[in-house]
Protein backbone atom coordinates (compact mmCIF):
# COMPACT_ATOMS: atom_id res chain seq x y z
CA UNK A 1 0.00 0.00 0.00
CA UNK A 2 0.80 3.92 -0.27
CA UNK A 3 2.44 5.57 2.60
CA UNK A 4 0.02 8.48 3.87
CA UNK A 5 1.60 11.46 5.06
CA UNK A 6 2.70 11.24 8.76
CA UNK A 7 1.20 13.49 11.78
CA UNK A 8 4.74 15.28 11.84
CA UNK A 9 5.05 16.23 7.90
CA UNK A 10 1.11 17.02 8.35
CA UNK A 11 1.54 19.64 11.29
CA UNK A 12 4.35 20.98 9.11
CA UNK A 13 2.03 21.90 6.49
CA UNK A 14 -0.86 22.35 7.84
CA UNK A 15 0.14 26.31 8.33
CA UNK A 16 1.03 26.96 4.68
CA UNK A 17 -2.44 25.35 3.77
CA UNK A 18 -4.13 28.42 5.18
CA UNK A 19 -5.95 30.20 2.24
CA UNK A 20 -5.39 33.74 1.96
CA UNK A 21 -8.48 34.51 0.81
CA UNK A 22 -12.02 32.22 1.12
CA UNK A 23 -13.33 31.33 -2.34
CA UNK A 24 -16.76 33.07 -2.89
CA UNK A 25 -20.30 31.39 -2.40
CA UNK A 26 -21.33 28.81 -5.20
CA UNK A 27 -24.84 29.45 -6.21
CA UNK A 28 -27.25 27.46 -3.83
CA UNK A 29 -29.09 24.20 -5.58
CA UNK A 30 -30.95 21.20 -4.41
CA UNK A 31 -28.57 19.25 -2.49
CA UNK A 32 -27.89 16.04 -4.08
CA UNK A 33 -28.00 12.48 -2.80
CA UNK A 34 -25.70 11.26 -0.52
CA UNK A 35 -23.73 8.02 -1.58
CA UNK A 36 -23.74 6.82 1.86
CA UNK A 37 -26.52 5.93 4.91
CA UNK A 38 -25.21 6.72 8.33
CA UNK A 39 -25.74 2.57 9.19
CA UNK A 40 -23.16 1.85 6.10
CA UNK A 41 -20.56 1.85 8.58
CA UNK A 42 -18.05 -0.73 9.60
CA UNK A 43 -17.82 -0.78 12.77
CA UNK A 44 -21.79 -0.57 12.87
CA UNK A 45 -22.62 2.17 14.91
CA UNK A 46 -24.98 1.84 18.08
CA UNK A 47 -27.60 4.35 16.66
CA UNK A 48 -28.47 6.10 13.82
CA UNK A 49 -31.20 8.15 13.21
CA UNK A 50 -31.07 9.60 9.89
CA UNK A 51 -32.50 12.66 8.73
CA UNK A 52 -33.28 13.19 5.11
CA UNK A 53 -33.34 16.78 4.96
CA UNK A 54 -29.78 17.24 6.67
CA UNK A 55 -27.55 15.84 3.55
CA UNK A 56 -24.18 18.20 3.99
CA UNK A 57 -22.11 19.01 1.15
CA UNK A 58 -18.36 19.79 1.69
CA UNK A 59 -17.09 22.65 -0.18
CA UNK A 60 -14.54 24.79 -0.67
CA UNK A 61 -15.19 26.85 2.01
CA UNK A 62 -15.55 24.59 4.34
CA UNK A 63 -13.52 24.68 7.73
CA UNK A 64 -12.49 22.50 10.72
CA UNK A 65 -13.21 23.94 13.92
CA UNK A 66 -11.89 22.49 16.96
CA UNK A 67 -12.57 22.70 21.02
CA UNK A 68 -11.21 25.51 22.55
CA UNK A 69 -7.81 25.03 24.06
CA UNK A 70 -7.76 21.34 23.53
CA UNK A 71 -4.37 20.62 21.77
CA UNK A 72 -5.78 17.01 21.66
CA UNK A 73 -9.01 18.61 20.00
CA UNK A 74 -6.84 20.35 17.31
CA UNK A 75 -4.33 17.36 16.29
CA UNK A 76 -7.96 15.20 15.95
CA UNK A 77 -8.64 18.78 13.39
CA UNK A 78 -5.37 18.29 11.58
CA UNK A 79 -5.43 14.66 10.98
CA UNK A 80 -8.89 14.98 9.95
CA UNK A 81 -7.78 17.92 7.34
CA UNK A 82 -5.02 15.67 6.17
CA UNK A 83 -7.15 12.89 5.32
CA UNK A 84 -9.55 15.03 3.57
CA UNK A 85 -7.53 17.52 1.70
CA UNK A 86 -6.15 15.19 -1.17
CA UNK A 87 -9.32 14.01 -2.38
CA UNK A 88 -11.29 16.97 -2.14
CA UNK A 89 -8.36 19.39 -3.19
CA UNK A 90 -9.94 21.65 -0.86
CA UNK A 91 -8.07 24.12 1.97
CA UNK A 92 -10.01 22.96 5.22
CA UNK A 93 -8.32 24.97 7.52
CA UNK A 94 -8.05 24.11 10.85
CA UNK A 95 -9.46 26.92 13.18
CA UNK A 96 -10.92 27.48 16.69
CA UNK A 97 -14.42 27.67 17.33
CA UNK A 98 -16.22 30.41 16.10
CA UNK A 99 -19.86 31.49 15.05
CA UNK A 100 -19.63 31.86 11.51
CA UNK A 101 -22.15 31.52 8.40
CA UNK A 102 -18.78 28.97 6.44
CA UNK A 103 -19.79 25.01 6.72
CA UNK A 104 -18.11 23.71 8.79
CA UNK A 105 -16.96 20.04 10.68
CA UNK A 106 -16.61 21.09 14.20
CA UNK A 107 -14.85 18.58 16.72
CA UNK A 108 -15.88 19.24 20.31
CA UNK A 109 -15.25 18.42 23.44
CA UNK A 110 -18.15 17.64 25.66
CA UNK A 111 -21.90 18.01 24.67
CA UNK A 112 -22.10 14.28 24.19
CA UNK A 113 -25.49 11.90 24.58
CA UNK A 114 -24.30 10.45 28.27
CA UNK A 115 -23.86 6.89 26.72
CA UNK A 116 -20.63 7.40 24.49
CA UNK A 117 -18.39 6.97 27.87
CA UNK A 118 -14.81 7.93 27.05
CA UNK A 119 -14.59 6.31 23.98
CA UNK A 120 -17.63 7.17 22.27
CA UNK A 121 -18.69 9.91 19.92
CA UNK A 122 -21.84 11.62 18.87
CA UNK A 123 -21.96 13.32 14.80
CA UNK A 124 -24.60 15.90 14.21
CA UNK A 125 -24.94 15.98 10.12
CA UNK A 126 -27.43 19.10 9.03
CA UNK A 127 -27.12 20.66 6.01
CA UNK A 128 -24.67 23.36 7.63
CA UNK A 129 -22.48 21.03 8.87
CA UNK A 130 -21.25 18.29 10.91
CA UNK A 131 -20.43 18.16 14.45
CA UNK A 132 -18.66 15.56 16.69
CA UNK A 133 -19.08 15.78 19.98
CA UNK A 134 -17.19 13.60 22.62
CA UNK A 135 -15.92 13.63 26.10
CA UNK A 136 -12.07 12.41 24.98
CA UNK A 137 -9.97 13.46 21.99
CA UNK A 138 -9.95 9.31 21.76
CA UNK A 139 -14.03 9.97 21.48
CA UNK A 140 -13.91 12.34 18.85
CA UNK A 141 -10.51 10.52 16.53
CA UNK A 142 -13.27 8.07 16.44
CA UNK A 143 -15.79 10.31 15.15
CA UNK A 144 -13.82 11.21 12.30
CA UNK A 145 -13.40 7.45 11.08
CA UNK A 146 -17.03 7.66 11.22
CA UNK A 147 -17.08 10.52 8.89
CA UNK A 148 -14.11 9.38 6.86
CA UNK A 149 -16.81 6.52 6.15
CA UNK A 150 -19.77 8.73 5.50
CA UNK A 151 -18.02 10.43 2.53
CA UNK A 152 -18.07 8.74 -0.58
CA UNK A 153 -15.20 6.18 -1.10
CA UNK A 154 -13.00 8.28 -3.64
CA UNK A 155 -12.01 10.12 -0.47
CA UNK A 156 -9.56 8.02 -0.24
CA UNK A 157 -7.71 9.15 -3.21
CA UNK A 158 -4.54 10.34 -3.12
CA UNK A 159 -5.35 13.04 -5.55
CA UNK A 160 -7.93 15.26 -6.39
CA UNK A 161 -11.27 13.67 -7.54
CA UNK A 162 -14.40 15.69 -9.19
CA UNK A 163 -17.07 14.29 -6.29
CA UNK A 164 -19.94 15.83 -4.45
CA UNK A 165 -18.65 15.25 -1.14
CA UNK A 166 -21.97 14.45 0.37
CA UNK A 167 -22.17 13.38 3.85
CA UNK A 168 -25.74 11.74 5.39
CA UNK A 169 -27.86 13.79 7.12
CA UNK A 170 -28.98 12.88 11.00
CA UNK A 171 -27.65 11.51 14.03
CA UNK A 172 -25.01 8.75 15.15
CA UNK A 173 -24.36 7.75 18.94
CA UNK A 174 -21.57 5.62 19.09
CA UNK A 175 -20.00 3.90 21.88
CA UNK A 176 -17.81 0.46 21.76
CA UNK A 177 -19.05 -2.77 23.64
CA UNK A 178 -15.38 -3.41 24.87
CA UNK A 179 -13.03 -1.12 26.39
CA UNK A 180 -9.97 -3.42 24.33
CA UNK A 181 -10.11 -3.55 20.23
CA UNK A 182 -6.35 -5.36 19.42
CA UNK A 183 -4.62 -6.11 16.63
CA UNK A 184 -1.38 -8.21 16.67
CA UNK A 185 1.48 -8.34 14.62
CA UNK A 186 4.22 -10.92 15.06
CA UNK A 187 7.72 -9.66 14.92
CA UNK A 188 9.81 -12.84 15.94
CA UNK A 189 9.40 -14.85 12.91
CA UNK A 190 9.66 -11.96 10.54
CA UNK A 191 10.41 -8.81 11.74
CA UNK A 192 8.47 -5.72 9.74
CA UNK A 193 9.94 -2.62 9.54
CA UNK A 194 8.82 0.76 11.50
CA UNK A 195 7.22 1.49 7.84
CA UNK A 196 5.18 -1.66 7.48
CA UNK A 197 3.81 -1.17 11.08
CA UNK A 198 3.17 1.98 10.82
CA UNK A 199 0.90 1.34 7.52
CA UNK A 200 -0.79 -1.46 9.24
CA UNK A 201 -1.92 1.09 12.12
CA UNK A 202 -3.16 3.62 10.02
CA UNK A 203 -5.18 0.63 8.38
CA UNK A 204 -6.37 -0.57 12.35
CA UNK A 205 -7.28 3.14 13.40
CA UNK A 206 -10.05 3.18 10.30
CA UNK A 207 -11.70 0.64 12.25
CA UNK A 208 -11.77 2.06 15.91
CA UNK A 209 -8.75 -0.93 17.14
CA UNK A 210 -7.21 0.84 19.75
CA UNK A 211 -4.95 -1.39 20.95
CA UNK A 212 -1.50 -2.83 18.64
CA UNK A 213 0.15 -5.86 20.75
CA UNK A 214 3.56 -6.34 19.23
CA UNK A 215 5.44 -10.16 19.93
CA UNK A 216 8.99 -9.45 19.72
CA UNK A 217 10.45 -12.52 20.76
CA UNK A 218 10.48 -15.99 19.91
CA UNK A 219 12.61 -18.59 19.38
CA UNK A 220 13.70 -17.41 15.63
CA UNK A 221 14.07 -13.93 16.81
CA UNK A 222 14.49 -11.21 19.15
CA UNK A 223 13.40 -7.98 17.90
CA UNK A 224 13.78 -5.22 20.34
CA UNK A 225 17.11 -3.33 21.56
CA UNK A 226 18.31 -3.84 25.24
CA UNK A 227 21.26 -2.48 26.60
CA UNK A 228 21.75 -4.02 29.23
CA UNK A 229 22.00 -7.19 27.03
CA UNK A 230 23.08 -5.97 23.50
CA UNK A 231 23.96 -9.71 21.45
CA UNK A 232 19.85 -9.91 21.76
CA UNK A 233 19.21 -8.15 18.47
CA UNK A 234 23.02 -8.06 16.95
CA UNK A 235 22.78 -11.90 17.30
CA UNK A 236 19.33 -12.90 18.37
CA UNK A 237 17.68 -10.90 15.70
CA UNK A 238 20.64 -10.25 13.59
CA UNK A 239 21.64 -12.08 9.95
CA UNK A 240 19.90 -15.22 9.57
CA UNK A 241 17.39 -15.11 11.84
CA UNK A 242 13.64 -15.76 11.43
CA UNK A 243 11.36 -18.77 9.37
CA UNK A 244 13.90 -19.69 6.80
CA UNK A 245 16.46 -17.49 8.02
CA UNK A 246 14.42 -14.83 6.21
CA UNK A 247 13.49 -12.58 8.70
CA UNK A 248 16.39 -10.50 10.33
CA UNK A 249 15.86 -7.42 11.73
CA UNK A 250 15.05 -5.52 15.27
CA UNK A 251 13.75 -2.08 16.45
CA UNK A 252 16.09 0.48 18.09
CA UNK A 253 14.95 1.43 20.80
CA UNK A 254 14.58 5.03 18.78
CA UNK A 255 12.26 2.57 16.27
CA UNK A 256 10.18 1.77 18.86
CA UNK A 257 9.15 5.16 20.48
CA UNK A 258 8.70 6.15 16.79
CA UNK A 259 6.25 3.21 16.48
CA UNK A 260 4.37 4.28 19.93
CA UNK A 261 4.07 7.85 18.77
CA UNK A 262 2.85 7.11 15.56
CA UNK A 263 0.21 4.39 17.67
CA UNK A 264 -0.46 7.06 19.98
CA UNK A 265 -1.26 10.04 17.41
CA UNK A 266 -4.23 7.54 16.24
CA UNK A 267 -5.38 6.55 19.95
CA UNK A 268 -3.85 2.79 19.31
CA UNK A 269 -1.81 1.78 22.60
CA UNK A 270 1.14 -0.38 22.09
CA UNK A 271 1.58 -3.47 23.94
CA UNK A 272 4.83 -5.11 24.27
CA UNK A 273 5.18 -8.82 24.14
CA UNK A 274 8.30 -10.67 25.46
CA UNK A 275 7.11 -14.22 25.50
CA UNK A 276 8.42 -16.65 28.74
CA UNK A 277 9.43 -19.15 30.29
CA UNK A 278 9.48 -20.72 26.72
CA UNK A 279 9.54 -18.99 22.81
CA UNK A 280 13.25 -17.98 23.90
CA UNK A 281 15.50 -20.12 21.96
CA UNK A 282 16.95 -16.50 20.07
CA UNK A 283 18.21 -14.98 23.87
CA UNK A 284 19.39 -18.24 24.82
CA UNK A 285 21.59 -19.22 21.46
CA UNK A 286 22.87 -15.50 21.68
CA UNK A 287 23.55 -15.92 25.71
CA UNK A 288 24.88 -19.42 26.78
CA UNK A 289 24.56 -18.41 30.18
CA UNK A 290 20.80 -18.48 30.24
CA UNK A 291 21.06 -22.01 29.90
CA UNK A 292 20.77 -24.23 32.87
CA UNK A 293 23.99 -26.07 31.51
CA UNK A 294 25.85 -23.10 29.93
CA UNK A 295 25.41 -24.04 26.34
CA UNK A 296 24.25 -22.10 23.89
CA UNK A 297 21.82 -24.06 21.88
CA UNK A 298 21.96 -23.71 17.97
CA UNK A 299 19.56 -20.95 16.41
CA UNK A 300 16.71 -22.28 15.20
CA UNK A 301 14.75 -20.60 11.62
CA UNK A 302 12.31 -23.92 11.82
CA UNK A 303 9.03 -23.86 13.25
CA UNK A 304 8.37 -25.73 15.60
CA UNK A 305 7.08 -24.69 19.03
CA UNK A 306 7.54 -26.04 22.83
CA UNK A 307 11.10 -26.78 22.90
CA UNK A 308 12.83 -23.87 24.68
CA UNK A 309 12.71 -22.95 28.41
CA UNK A 310 15.22 -20.01 30.39
CA UNK A 311 16.61 -21.84 33.16
CA UNK A 312 13.99 -22.00 36.11
CA UNK A 313 16.43 -22.55 38.84
CA UNK A 314 19.13 -20.06 38.15
CA UNK A 315 19.32 -16.31 39.67
CA UNK A 316 20.92 -15.21 36.55
CA UNK A 317 17.46 -15.93 34.72
CA UNK A 318 15.57 -13.26 36.81
CA UNK A 319 18.33 -10.75 36.45
CA UNK A 320 18.33 -11.00 32.47
CA UNK A 321 13.83 -11.02 33.00
CA UNK A 322 14.15 -7.57 35.17
CA UNK A 323 16.53 -6.28 32.42
CA UNK A 324 14.57 -6.67 30.12
CA UNK A 325 10.87 -5.57 31.64
CA UNK A 326 12.66 -2.28 33.57
CA UNK A 327 14.27 -1.27 29.85
CA UNK A 328 10.63 -2.08 28.09
CA UNK A 329 8.66 -0.75 30.86
CA UNK A 330 10.76 2.49 30.16
CA UNK A 331 9.73 3.21 26.74
CA UNK A 332 6.13 2.08 26.77
CA UNK A 333 3.78 4.65 27.85
CA UNK A 334 0.89 2.22 27.94
CA UNK A 335 -0.42 0.08 30.81
CA UNK A 336 0.55 -3.11 29.67
CA UNK A 337 3.18 -5.42 29.24
CA UNK A 338 2.64 -8.83 27.83
CA UNK A 339 4.82 -11.92 29.33
CA UNK A 340 3.84 -14.67 27.13
CA UNK A 341 3.37 -17.58 28.86
CA UNK A 342 2.37 -19.61 25.99
CA UNK A 343 3.21 -23.38 25.17
CA UNK A 344 6.20 -23.41 27.84
CA UNK A 345 6.14 -27.52 27.11
CA UNK A 346 9.90 -27.78 28.39
CA UNK A 347 9.10 -25.96 31.61
CA UNK A 348 7.52 -28.22 34.16
CA UNK A 349 4.33 -27.22 36.11
CA UNK A 350 5.95 -26.70 38.94
CA UNK A 351 8.87 -24.12 37.23
CA UNK A 352 6.33 -22.97 35.13
CA UNK A 353 4.29 -21.71 38.43
CA UNK A 354 7.85 -20.76 40.35
CA UNK A 355 9.01 -18.51 37.68
CA UNK A 356 5.77 -16.62 36.64
CA UNK A 357 5.83 -15.79 40.78
CA UNK A 358 8.90 -14.58 40.75
CA UNK A 359 8.08 -12.33 37.47
CA UNK A 360 4.37 -11.06 37.41
CA UNK A 361 5.92 -9.09 40.97
CA UNK A 362 8.54 -7.63 38.42
CA UNK A 363 5.94 -6.55 35.69
CA UNK A 364 4.08 -4.58 38.93
CA UNK A 365 7.44 -3.30 40.10
CA UNK A 366 8.25 -1.68 37.14
CA UNK A 367 4.59 -0.36 37.01
CA UNK A 368 3.01 -2.18 34.13
CA UNK A 369 -0.07 -4.41 34.03
CA UNK A 370 0.86 -8.11 33.24
CA UNK A 371 -0.67 -9.57 29.89
CA UNK A 372 -0.35 -13.26 29.31
CA UNK A 373 -1.41 -15.88 27.08
CA UNK A 374 -4.23 -17.63 28.70
CA UNK A 375 -1.76 -20.93 30.35
CA UNK A 376 -0.88 -18.19 32.56
CA UNK A 377 -3.99 -18.58 34.31
CA UNK A 378 -2.75 -22.05 35.95
CA UNK A 379 -0.73 -20.13 38.08
CA UNK A 380 -3.97 -18.01 39.63
CA UNK A 381 -2.36 -14.83 39.31
CA UNK A 382 -3.52 -11.93 40.74
CA UNK A 383 -7.15 -10.32 39.57
CA UNK A 384 -5.38 -7.57 37.48
CA UNK A 385 -3.63 -10.05 35.14
CA UNK A 386 -5.26 -10.14 31.45
CA UNK A 387 -5.44 -13.45 30.16
CA UNK A 388 -5.54 -13.79 26.23
CA UNK A 389 -6.93 -16.93 25.05
CA UNK A 390 -5.88 -18.46 21.62
CA UNK A 391 -7.50 -21.49 22.49
CA UNK A 392 -9.61 -23.15 20.17
CA UNK A 393 -12.02 -25.14 22.29
CA UNK A 394 -15.10 -23.79 24.31
CA UNK A 395 -14.18 -24.77 28.03
CA UNK A 396 -11.07 -23.95 29.82
CA UNK A 397 -11.42 -24.51 33.46
CA UNK A 398 -8.39 -22.10 33.90
CA UNK A 399 -9.64 -19.35 32.33
CA UNK A 400 -13.43 -19.92 34.00
CA UNK A 401 -11.91 -19.53 37.34
CA UNK A 402 -9.95 -16.84 36.74
CA UNK A 403 -12.96 -14.72 35.17
CA UNK A 404 -14.56 -15.74 38.55
CA UNK A 405 -11.98 -14.57 40.60
CA UNK A 406 -11.82 -11.29 38.39
CA UNK A 407 -9.28 -11.45 36.15
CA UNK A 408 -10.33 -9.99 32.62
CA UNK A 409 -10.08 -11.67 29.12
CA UNK A 410 -8.74 -10.93 25.63
CA UNK A 411 -10.31 -12.64 23.20
CA UNK A 412 -8.16 -14.20 20.30
CA UNK A 413 -9.89 -17.77 19.81
CA UNK A 414 -6.92 -19.26 16.96
CA UNK A 415 -10.40 -20.64 15.16
CA UNK A 416 -11.58 -17.80 14.55
CA UNK A 417 -9.81 -14.27 15.30
CA UNK A 418 -6.09 -15.76 14.22
CA UNK A 419 -4.87 -13.90 11.08
CA UNK A 420 -2.47 -15.74 9.92
CA UNK A 421 -5.07 -19.20 9.66
CA UNK A 422 -5.78 -19.36 5.61
CA UNK A 423 -8.82 -18.41 4.78
CA UNK A 424 -9.61 -21.88 2.62
CA UNK A 425 -7.00 -24.64 1.36
CA UNK A 426 -6.25 -22.72 -1.69
CA UNK A 427 -5.01 -19.54 -0.08
CA UNK A 428 -1.15 -19.28 -0.65
CA UNK A 429 -0.06 -17.77 2.61
CA UNK A 430 -0.62 -19.01 6.21
CA UNK A 431 -1.24 -21.75 8.31
CA UNK A 432 -4.06 -24.04 9.19
CA UNK A 433 -3.30 -25.46 12.52
CA UNK A 434 -6.21 -24.02 14.11
CA UNK A 435 -8.71 -24.06 11.48
CA UNK A 436 -9.75 -22.20 7.80
CA UNK A 437 -11.30 -18.96 8.67
CA UNK A 438 -13.39 -17.42 5.95
CA UNK A 439 -15.07 -14.18 6.43
CA UNK A 440 -18.05 -15.49 8.00
CA UNK A 441 -16.01 -17.67 9.98
CA UNK A 442 -14.16 -14.56 11.83
CA UNK A 443 -17.74 -13.26 12.07
CA UNK A 444 -20.00 -15.18 13.32
CA UNK A 445 -18.90 -16.00 17.07
CA UNK A 446 -19.77 -13.83 20.25
CA UNK A 447 -16.45 -13.26 22.31
CA UNK A 448 -18.96 -13.62 25.58
CA UNK A 449 -19.93 -16.84 24.62
CA UNK A 450 -17.32 -18.44 23.56
CA UNK A 451 -15.99 -19.79 26.32
CA UNK A 452 -18.39 -21.66 28.93
CA UNK A 453 -18.04 -19.10 32.72
CA UNK A 454 -16.25 -16.45 30.54
CA UNK A 455 -18.78 -13.80 30.38
CA UNK A 456 -19.70 -10.31 29.20
CA UNK A 457 -18.42 -9.01 32.74
CA UNK A 458 -15.20 -11.17 32.42
CA UNK A 459 -14.41 -9.76 28.39
CA UNK A 460 -12.09 -6.47 28.85
CA UNK A 461 -12.33 -7.22 24.69
CA UNK A 462 -10.86 -8.82 22.01
CA UNK A 463 -7.84 -9.22 19.54
CA UNK A 464 -6.73 -10.33 16.39
CA UNK A 465 -3.30 -11.82 15.76
CA UNK A 466 -1.61 -12.21 12.99
CA UNK A 467 1.14 -14.14 13.39
CA UNK A 468 4.16 -14.33 10.46
CA UNK A 469 5.95 -17.43 9.48
CA UNK A 470 4.78 -17.36 5.99
CA UNK A 471 4.29 -13.56 5.98
CA UNK A 472 7.33 -11.29 4.39
CA UNK A 473 5.96 -7.90 3.22
CA UNK A 474 2.86 -5.91 3.91
CA UNK A 475 1.09 -6.71 1.25
CA UNK A 476 1.18 -10.23 3.24
CA UNK A 477 -0.08 -8.82 6.23
CA UNK A 478 -2.72 -6.77 4.29
CA UNK A 479 -3.72 -10.20 2.39
CA UNK A 480 -4.43 -11.66 5.57
CA UNK A 481 -5.95 -9.03 7.70
CA UNK A 482 -8.54 -7.87 5.19
CA UNK A 483 -11.33 -8.40 5.04
CA UNK A 484 -11.07 -10.44 8.55
CA UNK A 485 -9.62 -7.62 10.90
CA UNK A 486 -13.07 -5.73 10.35
CA UNK A 487 -15.22 -8.70 11.16
CA UNK A 488 -12.97 -8.38 14.67
CA UNK A 489 -13.15 -4.60 15.31
CA UNK A 490 -16.94 -5.14 14.52
CA UNK A 491 -17.24 -8.01 17.11
CA UNK A 492 -15.10 -5.63 19.56
CA UNK A 493 -17.31 -2.10 18.65
CA UNK A 494 -20.77 -3.10 18.04
CA UNK A 495 -23.62 -4.08 20.08
CA UNK A 496 -24.91 -7.81 19.62
CA UNK A 497 -28.47 -6.53 18.55
CA UNK A 498 -26.71 -5.28 15.84
CA UNK A 499 -24.82 -8.45 15.04
CA UNK A 500 -26.17 -9.44 11.42
CA UNK A 501 -23.76 -11.56 8.86
CA UNK A 502 -25.88 -9.97 5.89
CA UNK A 503 -25.72 -6.66 6.89
CA UNK A 504 -21.96 -7.03 7.40
CA UNK A 505 -20.87 -8.61 4.13
CA UNK A 506 -22.86 -5.75 2.21
CA UNK A 507 -20.99 -2.92 4.25
CA UNK A 508 -17.76 -5.06 3.90
CA UNK A 509 -18.09 -5.27 0.22
CA UNK A 510 -19.04 -1.52 0.26
CA UNK A 511 -15.52 -0.97 1.62
CA UNK A 512 -13.72 -2.43 -1.45
CA UNK A 513 -13.27 1.19 -3.69
CA UNK A 514 -11.32 2.82 -0.06
CA UNK A 515 -8.91 -0.41 0.17
CA UNK A 516 -8.27 -0.11 -3.33
CA UNK A 517 -7.61 3.68 -3.66
CA UNK A 518 -5.71 2.64 -0.23
CA UNK A 519 -3.79 0.16 -2.16
CA UNK A 520 -4.57 -2.53 0.54
CA UNK A 521 -4.24 -6.25 -0.65
CA UNK A 522 -7.07 -7.29 -0.13
CA UNK A 523 -8.54 -11.04 0.22
CA UNK A 524 -12.08 -10.91 -2.34
CA UNK A 525 -13.84 -13.77 -0.60
CA UNK A 526 -16.61 -15.17 -2.29
CA UNK A 527 -18.61 -14.23 0.90
CA UNK A 528 -19.09 -11.06 0.04
CA UNK A 529 -20.77 -8.73 -2.65
CA UNK A 530 -17.77 -6.36 -3.73
CA UNK A 531 -18.79 -3.45 -5.06
C1 LIG B 1 0.02 -18.98 20.59
O1 LIG B 1 -0.56 -19.06 19.48
N1 LIG B 1 0.97 -19.84 20.92
C2 LIG B 1 -0.33 -17.96 21.54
Amino acid sequence: MRRRPTLTRLLATAALALPIALPATPAVAAPPAPTRQLSDVIPAPVETRPDARGTFTLDPRTVIRTAPGSTDAWRVGHQLADTLRPATGYPLPVLPVHATPLPEIALLLGGADARVGQQGYQLDVTHRGVTIRANTAAGLFAGTQTLRQLLPATIEAAHRQRTTWTVPGGRIIDHPRFAYRGAMLDLARHFHTVDEITAYIDLLSQYKINYLHLHLTDDQGWRIQIDSWPKLTTVGGGPGTGVDGAGPGYLTKADYRAVVAHAAARHITVIPEIDMPGHTNAAQSTYAELNCDGVAPPPRTDMAVGYSSLCIEDELTYRFVEDVIREIAAITPGPFLHIGGDEAHATTDEDYRTFMQRVLPLVAKYGKRAFGWNEIMQVDPPTDVVAQYWGTGTTNADLAEAAARGNKVVMSPANKAYLDMKYDPTTRLGLSWAAYIEVRDAYDWNPAQRVTGVGEQAILGVEAPLWSETLRTLDDIEYMAFPRLPAIAELGWSTTTSHDWESFRTRLGAQAPRWRLQQVDFYPSPQVPWT
